[in-house]
């Protein structure tokens, strides 16, 4: 049995916590492998919603085992009240959810650092979510993090004190206010709850999941154009987003990759700085936001919109190998009487079909005009009912990235699915 994997390709937002709810009634084991609370995966069904931040998104299906696995970092107070929040929900979040021990704890001073160093950036800031999430992989990499299976340790405590005085040393260089032990009673108090769950060499769990024949879906979050390595860097996340980032976040190796399913929104968000060459600053843009609920799920920021961007996304279908393509919110755009894709940038007078490396030249998108559906998605549920034009936008979607589209969501629920064989 292989590990099928489940990502983003634009920058974040594509609807992953929906389709990973809506997949993981086929498998038994699902496990989140990079990224930490920056992520925002929502889930709607049976007219409520939730928000799940560290928690993978099969943690509402009775028969899966969820697994956070070792490429996530984790910040114990936001995980705390993530799982209880779901506890009060009457989900046995300790039966259905096992951490990998190498997975890195996310401190206050941490988020400190986040602040500070967004803060000292001023205007070419990264648009972090100030969640610690770059400074706990710094220190990752840096080798001087402080992992889950730590926890228990008998020192654990200077071990934290220690790396605290690291960051409040780190700290001098930035001209930024701060009280070093704010939030650290709290975090100490949501280490001991960490310690109620079952802690694991998850690498290990997985092999024997292999072995014994049981699917296992591996869930992304934020998304290919954020990747630490292929992203628009520095406007990125710190952590592998792509397909291999689940083979380094989890510990299997590459030869055990089945489907890579790519999940992208009929058009394109972004939250944060950096390059966007479709963004629409204009009504259009707006009617985007709106009627696509673009605001972020972890900050409430409004999202920036645009057309969708082929270039992009034929260079993260190349990045991951994705096999099956779903798209989502298709439904958004049912106002409209035109709709554009990109399919090449002109950069510097020059026609270009690549992602280019510079991030700060200016980019003006060549774009493929498509007739409007004028007609109101949402309420469709089967693939003969879909409208024409919409089929055309799907055709020229799949002709041009050479992968077929899979799934079409109309809406949020768990209902307005619409799979394709
Ligand atoms: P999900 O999983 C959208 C963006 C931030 C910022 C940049 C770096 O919900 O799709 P970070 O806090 O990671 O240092 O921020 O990445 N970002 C996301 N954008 N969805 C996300 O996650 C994101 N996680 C981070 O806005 O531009
Ligand atoms: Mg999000």
């Amino acid at each position: 049995m292989n590990v099928d994997v489940v990502l983003g390709l634009q920058w974040g937002d594509e609807g992953k916590g929906k389709i990973v709810d809506y997949l993981a009634q086929r498998y038994p084991v699902i496990a989140r492998f990079q990224g930490g609370p920056n992520a925002g995966h929502s889930l709607h069904f049976e007219g409520t919603s939730f928000v799940l931040h560290s928690v993978p998104a099969g943690i509402f299906r009775s028969n899966t085992m969820n697994i956070i696995g070792n490429g996530v970092v984790i910040d114990p107070v936001i995980f705390g009240e993530e799982c209880r929040s779901l506890e009060a929900l009457g989900i046995p979040v300790r039966d259905r959810l096992m951490i990998s021990k190498k997975a890195h704890l996310i401190l206050p001073t941490h988020r400190i650092i986040d602040a500070a160093s967004e803060h000292s950036k001023g205007a070419s800031r990264i648009g972090s979510t100030l969640k610690g999430i770059g400074p706990a992989y710094m220190d990752k990499t840096g080798r001087n993090g402080i992992r889950v299976g730590d926890i228990i340790a008998p020192d654990f405590r200077d071990r934290f004190l220690a790396l605290k005085s690291k960051h409040i040393a780190f700290l001098r260089q930035f001209d930024y206010t701060y009280d070093a032990d704010q939030g650290e009673e709290n975090w100490l108090n949501a280490i001991e709850y960490m310690k109620k769950f079952s802690l694991i060499d998850a690498e290990y769990y997985l092999a024997d999941c292999l072995k014994e024949n049981k699917r296992v879906l591996a869930e992304g979050a934020q998304g290919t154009l954020l990747d630490i390595d292929f992203g628009s860097y520095p406007y990125v996340t710190s952590s592998s987003t792509t397909c291999a980032g689940a083979c380094t976040g989890l510990g299997f190796p590459p030869t055990r990759v089945g489907r890579v399913y790519g999940i992208f929104k009929a058009y394109c968000t972004r939250v944060g700085s950096g390059p966007f060459p479709t963004e629409l600053n204009d009504l259009t843009g707006e009617i985007i936001r709106e009627k696509g609920k673009e605001f972020g799920a972890t900050t409430g920021r409004p999202r920036r919109t645009g057309w969708l961007d082929l270039v992009a996304l034929k260079y993260a279908v190349i990045l991951n190998g994705v096999t099956d393509l779903i798209m989502m919110k298709a439904d958004v755009l049912d106002a409209f009487d035109t709709i554009k894709i990109a399919t090449s940038y002109i950069i510097e007078g020059q026609d270009i079909k690549r992602v280019p490396f510079d991030t700060h030249t200016p980019i003006t998108p060549v774009y493929r005009e498509f007739k409007g559906w004028g007609k109101k998605l949402s309420g469709i549920r089967k693939e003969e009912e879909l409208p024409y034009e919409l089929m055309a936008y799907v055709r020229f979607i799949e002709d041009s990235t050479g992968v077929p589209v899979k799934i079409i969501s109309l809406g949020p629920d768990r209902e307005q699915t619409i799979i394709r064989d």
